[in-house]
């Protein structure tokens, strides 16, 4: 049996569109803060297959959601990279900042795949319990996405510091960019190997690159992730998600070669649909403040966007993770309207 979800990603309209939530496993959840507890290092929750797997399976326990994402964080790349990283309760992570490109030597060239084992491990054990038709998602950043946390040490609001390495140093920069695409490619075809049914690239960032560094940053790489991907694991299904990417999804939508394009809240109903959508089966895109708030936003902001997307192939999901303040009722009635759409 074909899950729902994988048709979707082979361009066939279901008559009610699968549904999973990015960040569905996660703070807003009262299990989820219980086993949280019991880590004092988020790492540490995220290398525990028997963790891990508790908690990719939290949100479908309880919602029956139609996939499972794999609990972990995009940032155990940098760390199998050689790069420090931790997680501040409050502050979010914190890296040893990359200052230009001779402080590239600090990385590996190539994943520790020793250190990454624990999470293939929670996708084996994970797999054995996902319930049939539930499709069970990995995922990883997209390089440009991974370099401003690893240039900047931290989060940004603006990603200032990636932005200035690359325009002072382009091709130190380009070698950190190629870096990211090897150790990304590596790491989800181990994931496909250990049992994942389609996998998503994060590209949380790419909405501040100018056109051309779009192109270099951010089109670029993922073609080459999903080339190297593809090269191993010929019927590998792939989401690109690049947020904030506005009118530049079109060229995304097939010069990146992703099975399918996740859209943030942002985009214009009609350009999505009929400029993207017409390419490729898409993914999204409610508001994650209009599932926070509930109610009558709520219902309208998830009635929009099955007006426009549900006559095509198309998986329903926020534009963004789930908001910790999220009340649990409000996911449960988004799902019950989703699935009393049809
Ligand atoms: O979606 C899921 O349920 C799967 C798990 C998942 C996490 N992070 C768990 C997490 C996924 C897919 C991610 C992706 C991720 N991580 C992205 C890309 C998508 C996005 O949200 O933009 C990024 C940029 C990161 C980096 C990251 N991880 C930051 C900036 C933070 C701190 C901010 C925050 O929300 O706390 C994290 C921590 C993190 N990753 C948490 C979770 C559940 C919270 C940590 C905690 O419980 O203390």
């Amino acid at each position: 049996m074909i899950k729902p979800l994988i048709r979707v990603l082979q361009g066939e309209r279901q008559t009610i569109p699968p549904i999973w939530l990015m960040r569905q496993a996660g703070r807003y959840l009262p299990e989820y803060r219980a086993i949280r507890r019991q880590a004092d290092n988020f790492l540490d929750l995220c290398f525990s297959p028997k963790l891990a797997t508790e908690v990719t399976l939290q949100p479908i326990r309880r919602f029956a959601f139609d996939a499972a994402i794999l609990f972990s964080d995009i940032l155990v790349i940098p760390y199998a990279l050689g790069q420090h990283v931790s997680f501040e309760q409050g502050n979010g992570p914190r890296l040893d900042a990359i200052n230009g490109a001779s402080e590239l030597r600090m990385l590996r060239r190539e994943i520790d795949q020793v250190v990454l084992a624990p999470i293939y491990e929670t996708i084996e054990c994970v797999k054995k319990e996902l319930p049939a038709g539930v499709a069970l998602l990995g995922f990883c950043g997209a390089p440009w996405t991974l370099a401003t946390y690893m240039v900047a040490g931290m989060g940004t609001p603006d990603q200032l510091p990636a932005r200035e390495f690359s325009y002072r140093d382009p091709n130190g920069f380009a070698a950190l960019i190629d870096i990211l695409v090897a150790a990304s490619a590596a790491y989800l075809i181990r994931q496909f190997e250990a049992g994942v049914d389609a996998v998503q690239i994060f590209d949380t960032w790419a909405g501040v690159l100018p056109p051309d560094e779009f192109d270099n940053y951010c089109i670029e790489p993922c073609a080459r992730i999903v080339a190297e991907v593809r090269k191993q694991i010929p019927a590998a299904k792939i989401i690109g998600f690049p947020r904030g990417a506005g009118t530049r999804l079109k060229k995304y939508a097939t010069a990146a070669n992703v099975d399918a394009v996740g859209l943030d809240w942002m985009i214009d109903f009609a350009f999505a649909r009929d400029e993207i959508q017409s390419r490729r089966p898409v993914q999204g895109n409610l508001d994650p403040l209009a599932l926070m708030v509930g109610g009558k936003a709520l219902d309208s902001a998830i009635d929009r966007i099955l007006e426009n997307f549900a006559a095509g192939p198309f998986i329903f999901n926020l534009g963004h993770g789930v908001l910790p303040d999220t009340p649990v009722a409000h996911v449960e009635r988004l799902i019950a309207r989703v699935r009393s759409s049809a």
